[in-house]
């Protein structure tokens, strides 16, 4: 364990300082993800996060209707806000608007057609930003994890917009790297738009089945 200005952080763990500018960026992403909307929002918001987790299902049907720029402000934002590994952030994310890149990434995802949605956003893991001592194996861990967090974070965002959304983990992702330009290795891509119809949510285990009470 260590100390530093008064917090105590396990070895090799410590997050970076915030410097005025990183702080700075934090404040406009947070304004942004908090930002007052409520005159472009009204029926579209859901602000109760257990009814948000409860209604979103995915959608492998999307209607034309774009993304408004605002939602998708809001859904960028919502993935800032997720934790990372030492707050090192150690994933990006690509916005893809190109079409033609769009078509490719439907091949480059096993030829799942709905690939080609309104908004896609492909999660890379960036681990050469988590400046922790720890071996690259872990690092590179943080970075999935990282990655995956952000996109779950948008997901329920997403609904939370009344958006509908897919996650989409098979890909393949020397082809989805070498598509959007990137070294980085993609984790997953998150495909959003308006439902053609929204579903009921579907059944899971049994609570007690899932979880192993150890006493
Ligand atoms: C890690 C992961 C990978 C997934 N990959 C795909 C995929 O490649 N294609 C797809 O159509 N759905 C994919 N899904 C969506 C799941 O099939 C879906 O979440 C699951 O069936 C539960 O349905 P629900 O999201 O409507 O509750 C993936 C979900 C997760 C979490």
């Amino acid at each position: 364990m260590e100390k530093k200005g008064g917090v105590v952080y396990p070895t090799g763990y410590e997050p970076p300082p915030e410097d005025d500018k990183t702080i700075e960026t934090r404040k406009s992403l947070l304004s942004a993800i908090l930002g007052d909307h409520s005159h472009e929002i009204s029926a579209d918001l859901d602000t109760d996060l257990f009814e948000v987790m409860k209604r979103r299902r995915s959608t492998r049907k999307f209607d034309t209707k774009p993304v408004e720029d605002w939602k998708i402000e809001k859904i960028l934002a919502a993935a800032d806000t997720a934790p990372t590994a030492g707050n090192f952030q150690g994933f990006e994310i690509f916005h893809v608007k190109n079409n033609k890149m769009k078509e490719k990434l439907v091949k480059a995802a096993n030829n799942q057609p709905y690939v080609n949605a309104p908004l896609v956003l492909v999660y890379c893991k960036n681990p050469s930003r988590v400046k922790l001592q720890f071996p690259k194996t872990t690092l590179t861990k943080f970075a999935i994890q990282d990655a995956t967090l952000a996109a779950a974070y948008s997901q329920l965002a997403a609904t939370a917009l009344s958006l509908s959304t897919i996650w989409i983990g098979m890909i393949d992702e020397k082809k989805v790297a070498e598509i959007i330009g990137t070294d980085l290795v993609p984790s997953s891509i998150l495909c959003v738009g308006y439902p053609v119809k929204r579903k009921f949510p579907k059944p899971r285990r049994n609570l007690s089945e899932l979880i192993h009470v150890l006493e």
